[in-house]
């Protein structure tokens, strides 16, 4: 299996992980703190980043090679990238509706609950589908000088440095993804195997 699929396999599981620490947070937010508060903003934060420029940046580079080899794929990859601009917009939704918690502001939080709840299902699947059907078909369809020209191209365009920053300015968040590395680090790689 090339490096890039490996790599994406990888943030699919990082992303299980800050799924599951998003709706944990999300659920407590009925008489949390400023700074419980503050850490959901931080996840978000971080998780929108990442997912919009790193994960989902990738994933576009290497569906634009999976259609030139593979025509019929078309219509499954119209298909992930229409939940891709979904999911960025339930996030920037529910991240609206976080913002204004503990301002002036009224917000139901069982709204937002809701909210992150529906994300958390779509992306779940979206990963599902993702495995199950456009990684394989990549592994079977491109070639080693296909994945050798993705990972250049992946190196002109994803922007790694800003989230190392960001990983570094988390604090209490990036030891919560990092206590949830160590509880999860033993499982199994999953679906690809
Ligand atoms: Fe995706
Ligand atoms: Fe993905």
């Amino acid at each position: 299996m090339s490096s890039v699929l490996k790599e994406l396999h990888r943030e699919h599981r990082k992303t299980a992980r800050l799924l599951d620490l998003l709706e944990r947070q999300a659920g407590r937010l009925e008489g949390c703190t400023a700074a419980e508060l503050t850490q959901l903003r931080q996840l978000i934060q971080y998780f929108g980043f990442y997912r919009e420029r790193v994960h989902h940046k990738k994933e576009d580079i290497v569906f634009t090679y999976l259609q030139r080899r593979c025509p019929d794929s078309m219509e499954l990859i119209h298909n992930l990238q229409a939940e891709h601009a979904l999911l960025n917009d339930m996030m920037a939704r529910f991240a609206t509706l976080i913002e204004k918690v503990g301002s002036d502001t009224l917000v139901d939080k069982q709204i937002i609950q809701v909210e992150v709840s529906e994300f958390v299902t779509v992306s779940r699947a979206h990963m599902t589908r993702e495995e199950l059907n456009l990684f394989r078909l990549a592994a079977d369809e491109l070639s080693e000088q296909d994945w050798l020209q993705i990972s250049r191209e992946i190196s002109c365009q994803v922007d790694t440095v800003k989230l190392q920053e960001m990983a570094r300015e988390g604090g209490q968040l990036y030891e919560d993804i990092v206590a949830f590395d160590s509880l999860f680090g033993t499982e199994s790689d999953g679906l690809l195997h």
